[in-house]
This record gives structure tokens, C-alpha cells and sequence, in this order.
């Protein structure tokens, strides 16, 4: 007899939103987690609550209170002088938000009846029909069904090897404890421009070395211009195109050797770098050979629509499988997968994934971009309307960006929303909202919305799609 219904290893948004969903459906789940905190404490929540989207969001948001305060205030007609920033004071912050929800974990998994136990999880086959799963310095456990949720760790650059001190990862970044002079980041993906974005406010020189010749390929190319324009107005010195040839250190400082689009030789010299090229599927230690389970070229555990792995009754959800490397794609996977366990008709629609980035200003889309639209030749109509022109941005002074709908070009139905601008993270449910039931374009044109409000620039770029905007 098996001890569990569920054995779920990793308690990221993936793991843990997973282990509660199991549980509220009445099964006796187990989750395993290895993390550790720099104390050495267990801390539920994975990349995500430890080191990723909420530290990241904690830093963002108190570098752009030091900025506003610094520059923006003055035109409201509020002079402060000498704002200072307490670095210490602001980690500090950071790190109680960090701690509040990762213990918060630990008593919804107590509220739920999940059980917690720490160590590596390694899946070791199966008895009959139950599942075998040790535990790194406890006992094996035994379930029905395993979800595996191990998550993603930082693609290592191998002339840039980690330090922890002057070359670091987003781990690194997010505990600095001064601000650096000069900021060397390579990769301009999100880490890096989030992470950019916060030092850069705080006063740090930061430049960008990115491999790509595109900015942001992944974004509407329309945003991804606009947002290039801003951040480099901003002073964050962005190179495309670039190679990496070797990184050496000395005591004071960290050399970048580096050719440029045109293959010339450049050096940059920085106070600390930070490596940010991408994160790789976390498989190590589990046992994926052993229990052969099959991986794709990427070394993501191949699963299909559902989540289902090719073992039986053995499912991986998150950033060990396919998809975007998204906290809310993974806790989605988590509901789904509890779901069709306890036999039920659980989905997730990847289509319908936002993206956010945290950046000023902020970028957020969902579905299809007008470059993918094209390479697939939907045909399809355009609307866009700037923030310029909008009650609430200009009240705000956050006036910069727009937001472009595309919409079929003869069913009208939303194909994808692009915002760039401010509060786009929230705007954007908007969108994802109307999409997930099959909107038109005009479904959202005859939405009434509230004024001011930054939703009304969604409201006019659907007004757009029919040429009819009001305040342009
Ligand atoms: P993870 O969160 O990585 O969790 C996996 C867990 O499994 C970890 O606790 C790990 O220790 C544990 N584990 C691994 N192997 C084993 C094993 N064998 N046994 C036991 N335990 C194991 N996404 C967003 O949506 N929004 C954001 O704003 C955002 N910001 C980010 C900022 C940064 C700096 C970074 C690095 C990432 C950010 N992300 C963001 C991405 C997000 O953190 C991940 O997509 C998300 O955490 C993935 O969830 P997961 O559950 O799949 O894996
Ligand atoms: P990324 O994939 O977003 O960006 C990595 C960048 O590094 C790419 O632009 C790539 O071209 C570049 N690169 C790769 N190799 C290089 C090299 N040798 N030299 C120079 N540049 C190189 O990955 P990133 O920023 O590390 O973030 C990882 C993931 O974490 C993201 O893909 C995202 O899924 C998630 N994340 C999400 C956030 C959010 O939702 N707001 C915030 C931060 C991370």
C-alpha cells in the first residue's frame, strides 16, 4: 500500500501550489524540497519566493521610489533634499518579504494537512503501482502519483565562472551590499534589465553585453524599439551583438574581454558582473535515468499537453518542462495536473501565458505578436493608443508607451496585447482575460471602462482596431 496519494518534489509556485491543490481535492500529499536559505534554514517557495519574481519586485520597487524621489517629484511641485538610500536597511526589507512568504508557505501546507519534508527527492522506480522516492538523509517515501516540479537553475557561461562576490548570478544581484559603481551585466533577458534597472536607479553605471542581435526578440518588435529607446535614455548602455571572449578578475576590479557586432576587440571593466544568459531545467539528482523518464534536446522532461511525463502517473509541471519560465505558467500546470489526478478536467492554455517585465516603463503582452502574425500569414488588423493621451498617465507623469491590440482581420477575435507602459503588469489581465473568452476587438471597444483610468488606453487601442479612436 502506498503511504501517499501524491509525492510532490520541489515547492516552487509550481510544487507548492500543486501539494495545496491535491490536498484541497482530498488526496495525503508529501512535498519534498531541498532548498536552503543563506542561514541554512528551510525555505519553501522555491526560485520564485527565494530568489526570483518577489525579491526581484521588492528591489524594484524601493530603487524606483529612490529615483522618483530623486528626479520625478520636483515637477509635482514637492522639493526634497538629500534623499538618501540605507542599502542595508532596503535588503533588509527585501528579505522580511522574503521570509514573511516563505514561513507563509510552510502554514498553508500545515492549513492543508501537507506535509513538508526537506532533502533531495530522487525517484527510484516503481513497486507494482506505487512509486518509490528517496529522500537524501531520511526515509523513502511511497505514492501513487509523483509530481515533479525540481524548476530551473542559471545557465552557467564558462568563461565567466561564478564567484559569488565580483561575478554572481540573480542570486547575487538581488544581495548586493553596496551600491557597484560600475555594473557589468551579460544577457539583456529580463534578469538582466530588471536587475539593471534596479542598480542603475540606485546610482550604479551599468552596461549590458547581450549575444543577440535582436533587442528582445521575444516582444512585439514595435515594443521592443520603444523600450530600447527608453532604457538607453535612461543611461543603461546596451551592446548587441556581442561575443564574449574571456573574463579575468584582479582584486579590484573584473575585466570583460568582448568583440562587438563589427568583430572589434572592446574591454569593459566593471566592479561586479553580473551573468544572466538564460536558466536551465533542474534534473540533477533525481533520478531521471534510473527511472527512465525520457528528456527532450533542451533536457526538459518531456510531457505532453497535461503534463504527463512518459512514465504512468508520473507528471512535471514548471520550468523543468516546456513553456515559458513563468512562475504563474507553473502554478497553473500545479492546478491543472492536481486536477485531472483527482479526475477532473484540468487545462492550461500556454497561448494565453502573460509576460511581464518590470522595467521602466513596464512591458506586459500576451498571444501573438505582429512579427509572429506575419510569419504565419493570419491576417489581421492593428489598433494602438499612446499613454500620452491619457487622463490618468499625464496625472501620474508616467506618460511614456502605448498599447497595440491585434486583432483577426475578419473575425475581429484578439490575437495578442501589447502593452509598454506604466502598470502594463496589471493592464494586462485585461487582455488575457478577453482572450481567454474568445473576444473581439470590439467586445473590448464596447466595454465601458472607468475615467481616468490607465485601462482606458486598452479601451482606445480597441477603438483603434476600427479607426475610431475619441482622444486622438
Ligand atoms: P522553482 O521555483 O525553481 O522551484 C523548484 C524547487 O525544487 C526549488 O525549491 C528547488 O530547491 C527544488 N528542487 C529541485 N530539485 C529537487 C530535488 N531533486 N529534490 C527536492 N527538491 C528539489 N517569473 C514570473 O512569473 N514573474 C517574475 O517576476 C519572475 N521574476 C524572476 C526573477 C528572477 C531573478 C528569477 C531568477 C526568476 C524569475 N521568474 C519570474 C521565474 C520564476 O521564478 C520561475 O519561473 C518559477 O520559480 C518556476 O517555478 P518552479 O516551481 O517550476 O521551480
Ligand atoms: P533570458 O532568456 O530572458 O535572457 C538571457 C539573455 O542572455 C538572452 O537575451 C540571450 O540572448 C543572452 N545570452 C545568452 N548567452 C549569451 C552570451 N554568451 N553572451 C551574451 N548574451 C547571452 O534569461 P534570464 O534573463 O537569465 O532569465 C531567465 C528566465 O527567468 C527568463 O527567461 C524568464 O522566464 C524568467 N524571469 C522572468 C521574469 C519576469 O517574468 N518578470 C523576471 C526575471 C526572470
Amino acid at each position: 500500500m502506498a503511504e501517499f496519494d501524491v509525492v510532490v518534489i520541489g515547492a516552487g509556485p509550481g510544487g507548492y501550489v500543486a501539494a495545496i491543490r491535491c490536498a484541497q481535492l482530498g488526496m495525503k500529499v508529501v512535498c519534498v524540497d531541498e532548498w536552503k536559505n543563506a542561514q541554512g534554514k528551510t525555505s519553501l517557495g522555491g526560485t520564485c519566493l527565494n530568489v526570483g519574481c518577489i525579491p526581484s519586485k521588492a528591489l524594484l520597487e524601493s530603487s524606483e521610489n529612490y529615483e522618483k524621489i530623486s528626479h520625478d517629484f520636483e515637477a509635482h511641485g514637492i522639493t526634497v533634499k538629500g534623499a538618501q538610500m540605507d542599502i542595508a536597511k532596503m535588503l533588509a526589507r527585501k528579505d522580511k518579504i522574503v521570509s514573511d512568504f516563505t514561513s507563509g508557505i510552510a502554514s498553508l501546507f500545515k492549513k492543508n494537512k501537507v506535509i513538508a519534508v526537506q532533502g533531495r527527492g530522487t525517484l527510484l522506480g516503481r513497486d507494482g503501482e506505487v512509486w518509490r522516492v528517496a529522500v537524501a538523509g531520511g526515509e523513502e517515501l511511497r505514492a501513487m502519483h509523483v509530481i515533479i516540479a525540481t524548476g530551473s537553475t542559471p545557465r552557467v557561461l564558462p568563461q565567466a565562472a561564478l564567484d559569488g562576490e565580483r561575478i554572481v548570478d540573480n542570486s547575487g544581484a538581488l544581495a548586493f551590499t553596496e551600491v557597484p559603481k560600475r555594473l557589468a551585466i551579460i544577457g539583456a533577458g529580463v534578469i538582466g534589465l530588471e536587475l539593471g534597472s534596479v542598480w542603475r536607479r540606485l546610482g550604479s553605471e551599468v552596461t549590458i553585453l547581450e549575444a543577440a542581435p535582436a533587442f528582445m526578440p521575444a516582444a512585439d518588435e514595435q515594443v521592443a524599439k520603444e523600450a530600447l529607446r527608453a532604457f538607453n535614455k535612461q543611461g543603461l548602455k546596451i551592446h548587441l551583438g556581442v561575443q564574449i571572449d574571456k573574463v579575468a578578475q584582479s582584486k579590484k576590479e573584473v575585466s570583460i574581454a568582448w568583440k562587438d557586432a563589427q568583430g572589434a576587440a572592446q574591454e569593459l571593466l566593471a566592479d561586479k558582473l553580473i551573468v544572466a544568459v538564460g536558466r536551465v531545467p533542474n534534473t540533477e539528482g533525481l533520478g531521471v535515468k534510473e527511472a527512465g523518464l525520457i528528456l527532450d534536446a533542451a533536457g526538459r522532461i518531456e510531457v505532453d499537453e497535461h503534463c504527463r511525463s512518459t512514465l504512468p502517473n508520473v507528471y512535471a509541471v514548471g520550468d523543468v518542462v516546456r513553456g515559458p519560465m513563468l512562475a504563474h505558467k507553473a502554478s497553473e500546470e500545479g492546478v491543472m495536473v492536481a486536477e485531472l489526478i483527482a479526475g477532473q478536467a484540468g487545462h492550461c492554455d500556454l497561448n494565453l501565458v502573460p509576460w511581464v517585465m518590470y522595467a521602466t516603463p513596464e512591458i506586459a503582452w500576451v498571444g501573438k505578436t505582429e512579427q509572429q502574425l506575419k510569419k504565419e500569414g493570419v491576417a489581421f488588423k492593428a489598433g494602438q493608443f499612446p499613454f500620452m493621451a491619457n487622463g490618468r498617465a499625464r496625472a501620474l507623469g508616467e506618460t511614456a508607451g502605448f498599447v497595440k491590440i491585434l486583432a483577426d482581420a475578419s473575425s475581429d477575435r484578439i490575437l495578442g496585447v501589447h502593452i509598454i507602459g506604466a502598470m502594463a503588469s496589471e493592464l494586462i489581465q485585461q487582455a488575457v482575460l478577453a482572450m481567454a473568452f474568445s473576444a473581439s476587438s470590439e467586445d473590448l471597444a464596447r466595454t465601458i471602462h472607468a475615467h481616468p483610468s490607465l485601462s482606458e488606453v486598452i479601451h482606445e487601442a480597441a477603438l483603434a482596431v476600427d479607426k475610431r479612436t475619441i482622444h486622438i
